[in-house]
């Protein structure tokens, strides 16, 4: 279909609104599974995406849809989505890769150095930690988003301001005695919440992260990070505030959930709990202490 200029602008409009900032194809992508040749009379358009899906979401726009927000975006690809995808043999590799790194530089250049995750291709940075490494905490997020891929930096964008101002209110901060990463290194293109697939190939590595840090407590902040490292499919409402633990490298470690700090910018009434598991937190460190 031909689009007019005008329709071409509030496209263009639409999907700024969406927070689309990568070119992407309509469907996921498997990098793992071998490429079929391609006659070139079935060979698909490159950009086809405009094309097909564009007058769909515009048709819903002229009718008076909501426009989507951020948080709509957001959609998890599961592995099965791929029956006759492989068994991750890039998880396989990043495992191997994360053991053999004795030290947190060794670690990073590790990743730099991994081309086993597709979220590397669309990524600014690898997002590998701030704060302090002998801190007796280690805070796990889920994945960067846009300021975090811009500076290299986990947590720095309006949800990482919000969990600085929930960590000073018990004394704690990445500049004296935080140590701040994700399970994922790498921006899902979008915002969009990581797949299976990606969560299981970067795992080793933040385990690995984990195991070099020792901390005494984790802070699982997200639904994303407390399922992944807790290997559960227990909800984040569930979880939050509630100790569990972790056994990494041989020692078991202390971990609290969190409500993710995007979530309670975005359900203000959620305060009340965070600030009661601020609370635990704070007893468990004076205790330890
Ligand atoms: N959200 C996360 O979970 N991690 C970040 O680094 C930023 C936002």
């Amino acid at each position: 279909m031909q689009l007019e200029r005008p329709e071409i602008i509030d496209l263009l409009k639409f999907h700024i609104e969406a927070d689309c900032a990568d070119v992407l194809d309509g469907m996921p992508v498997n990098h793992f599974a071998k490429a079929e040749p391609t006659s070139p009379e079935h060979a698909t358009p490159k950009h086809s995406t405009l094309e097909t899906k564009g007058p769909a979401a515009l048709a819903s726009l002229q009718e008076g849809a909501t426009p989507l927000t951020p948080s709509v975006t957001r959609a998890v690809i599961p592995a099965q989505i791929n029956p006759a995808a492989p068994q991750n043999s890039a998880a396989d590799d990043g495992a191997t890769l994360a053991k053999t790194a004795t030290t947190l530089d060794e670690l990073a250049a590790a990743l730099e150095n991994f081309e086993g995750c597709g979220l590397k291709k669309t990524a600014k940075s690898t997002v590998f930690s701030d704060g302090v490494s002998s801190a007796r905490i280690m805070i796990v997020g889920e994945a960067p988003g846009r300021d975090e891929d811009r500076t290299g930096k986990p947590f720095v964008g309006r949800s990482g301001q919000l969990l600085d101002d929930m960590m000073a209110t018990i004394g704690l901060s990445r500049a004296s005695n935080l140590y701040i990463a994700n399970v994922i290194p790498w921006r899902p293109p979008g915002n969009r919440a990581p797949s299976v697939d990606e969560l299981e190939i970067c795992k080793p590595f933040i385990m690995r992260q984990i195991e070099l840090i020792a901390p005494e407590i984790i802070v699982l902040v997200g639904g994303t990070s407390a399922k992944t490292l807790l290997n559960t499919e227990t909800g984040i409402t569930r979880l939050r505030g509630k100790w569990q633990t972790l056994e990494i490298g041989g020692r078991d470690i202390l971990a609290l959930p969190f409500f993710h700090p995007a979530y309670v910018l975005r359900r203000p009434e959620t305060k009340i709990d965070v600030w009661a598991d601020l609370c635990a937190l704070k007893q468990k460190l004076d205790a330890g202490s």
